[in-house]
Order: C-alpha cells, then sequence, then structure tokens
C-alpha cells in the first residue's frame, strides 16, 4: 500500500480538492486497497470542518465528491505516509520544519513536480480570499497533478 497525504495551509481549500480528485481517480482506475490518500493542513484553525463550501461546490460540479475533515499535519504523520505532497512552498517549508530526519524529508515533495506541464517549482495558488473562478483553476491543477502523481505510481511500484 502507498500511503498519500496532501498538505496546504487550512486543509479546506486545496488539498482537500487533490484528497477528493485521488480518491475518486484510485476507485474509478482499480487501485483501491494499492494505494491510501489522506490530507491535512499546516495550521490547525479549520481542524474538524468539512471543505470549503466552494470547494465542495466546484468539485461536486467536476463529479467528485469531497470527503475530508480538516487536521492539523503532525510529525508523526512523517511515520504514517510514503509522499507528503506539499501545496505550496511555503507549505513544504513548514512541514519541512518538523521533520525529524533525513528520511523524513525525503518524502516531502511540492505536489505540482509530479505534473509533467507545470513549471519547476510550481505551486497551487491559494483560491480562500478569491473569487469562484479560482476554485475552478484549483480543481483543474489538481486533477493534472493527481493524474501525473498516478503514473508515477504505476511506474514506480509496478502497481
Ligand atoms: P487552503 O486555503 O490552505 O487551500 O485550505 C486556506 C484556507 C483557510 C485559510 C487560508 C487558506 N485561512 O487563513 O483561514
Amino acid at each position: 500500500m502507498v500511503k498519500l497525504c496532501f498538505v496546504c495551509l487550512g486543509n479546506i481549500c486545496r488539498s482537500p480538492t487533490a484528497d477528493g480528485i485521488m480518491h475518486h481517480l484510485v476507485e474509478t482506475k482499480g487501485f483501491s486497497g494499492k494505494i491510501l490518500v489522506d490530507s491535512a493542513g499546516t495550521g490547525g484553525w479549520h481542524a474538524g470542518e468539512k471543505a470549503d463550501p466552494r470547494s465542495r461546490k466546484t468539485a461536486e460540479a467536476n463529479g467528485v465528491k469531497l470527503q475530508s475533515i480538516a487536521r492539523k499535519f503532525v510529525a508523526e504523520d512523517f511515520r504514517r505516509f510514503d509522499y507528503i505532497l506539499a501545496m505550496d512552498r511555503n507549505n513544504r517549508r513548514d512541514i519541512l520544519d518538523i521533520a525529524q530526519s533525513e528520511d523524513d524529508e525525503n518524502k516531502v515533495y511540492l505536489f505540482r513536480s509530479f505534473d509533467p506541464q507545470s513549471a519547476q517549482n510550481a505551486e497551487v495558488p491559494d483560491p480562500y480570499y478569491g473569487g469562484e473562478s479560482g476554485f475552478q483553476d484549483v480543481f483543474d491543477i489538481c486533477m493534472r497533478g493527481c493524474e501525473g502523481l498516478l503514473t508515477h505510481l504505476v511506474k514506480e511500484y509496478g502497481l
């Protein structure tokens, strides 16, 4: 079982979108039982909340249901997951700040690095304070990233 954790700041917009899309792809493409998917936020202000209504509405319009309940990313998550996928460079820095070993550090990636169409160091933009169109952009970026990540995992693990 390959274990993935998507991480953003609040765990209510970007990482729940990637989490929901990856769950959807795992189920529809026959990877259930092979890939485990979760998400978390580097901040804990929204812990216990469902994804932002705007993220849920956008995902549903695109055929994906978001099921996440927000929680804070903790050091223990380095033990539980193989891939820790940061939505932006600040998220990556905050995750690396609590890494306890090189093994921990080696699990941390910028999520968009798995999208072959993305520029190096590209981020998933934070849609929280912006308009509705930002949520569709995030959905599209997350879909490309999840498809790229899945292609990588299939190759890497022979799934
Ligand atoms: P996310 O978006 O990191 O994609 O979940 C945000 C959600 C909440 C806040 C910031 C970003 N906030 O400041 O409460």
